[in-house]
């Protein structure tokens, strides 16, 4: 089963307009100048958009073809920003990237796939390069869902062995999805660097 199961374009309406995750502001706090980010699993661009703001350059990759042409349409022909529609399981990623940014995505990568994406991940960044995001944790109501992937601790520490930690919070409580789903959140907000 696929992460299709989920009604994206209602998750779009709901969180239109929100402002930028605060995992990419921390990492973009750690660089002393632009460079070349990817989004992955940009949504509808709250991220993509402060990269740019930032006078970042970005490639901004989902798999769903209606939010890359939201997302086209917002920016119109921004120079900076390129789109690509793509599964990330699917995906050749380009290299000497500076920030790979993946705000709740990660966990609607199917666990068969996900290793090979982390470390398509880590392989695409520079050194010194940064990975911001989330993953969900083991106490999350979705673990059971066919299409999420989550972590415990210390997998999550595992998966950053390779990078320097410059932020793992771990938020844990009940509440409700944008689109008003009851809902055990268990999150781990990421901000790493690759080692030098
Ligand atoms: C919860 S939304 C987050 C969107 C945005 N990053 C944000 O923070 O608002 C997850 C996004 O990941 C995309 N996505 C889910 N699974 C994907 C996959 N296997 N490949 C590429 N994108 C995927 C969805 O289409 C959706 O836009």
């Amino acid at each position: 089963m696929t992460n299709t199961k989920r009604d994206w374009n209602s998750y779009y309406n709901a969180i239109e307009n929100r402002p930028p995750r605060r995992t990419i502001l921390t990492a973009l706090a750690g660089f002393e100048e632009s460079g070349f980010a990817i989004d992955l699993g940009c949504g509808t661009g709250r991220d993509t958009e402060e990269l740019l703001t930032q006078n970042w350059t970005v490639l901004a990759i989902d798999q769903e073809t209606e939010t890359i042409q939201r997302l086209q349409a917002k920016f119109e022909d921004h120079p900076q920003l390129t789109t690509q529609v793509s599964s990330f399981e699917d995906l050749k990623f380009p290299q000497a990237v500076d920030l790979i940014n993946a705000s709740f995505t990660l966990p609607f990568c199917s666990p068969v796939a996900f290793p090979r994406v982390w470390e398509t991940i880590f392989n695409s960044l520079k050194k010194g390069g940064r990975f911001c995001g989330h993953l969900f944790g083991d106490r999350d109501s979705w673990r059971d869902k066919p299409f999420i992937h989550c972590q415990t601790r210390f997998q999550v520490e595992t998966l950053l062995k390779p990078y320097k930690i410059e932020l793992l919070e771990e938020e844990e409580h009940s509440g409700q999805t944008p689109l008003g789903e009851a809902r055990d959140w268990h999150i781990f907000h990421i901000v790493a660097q690759k080692n030098e």
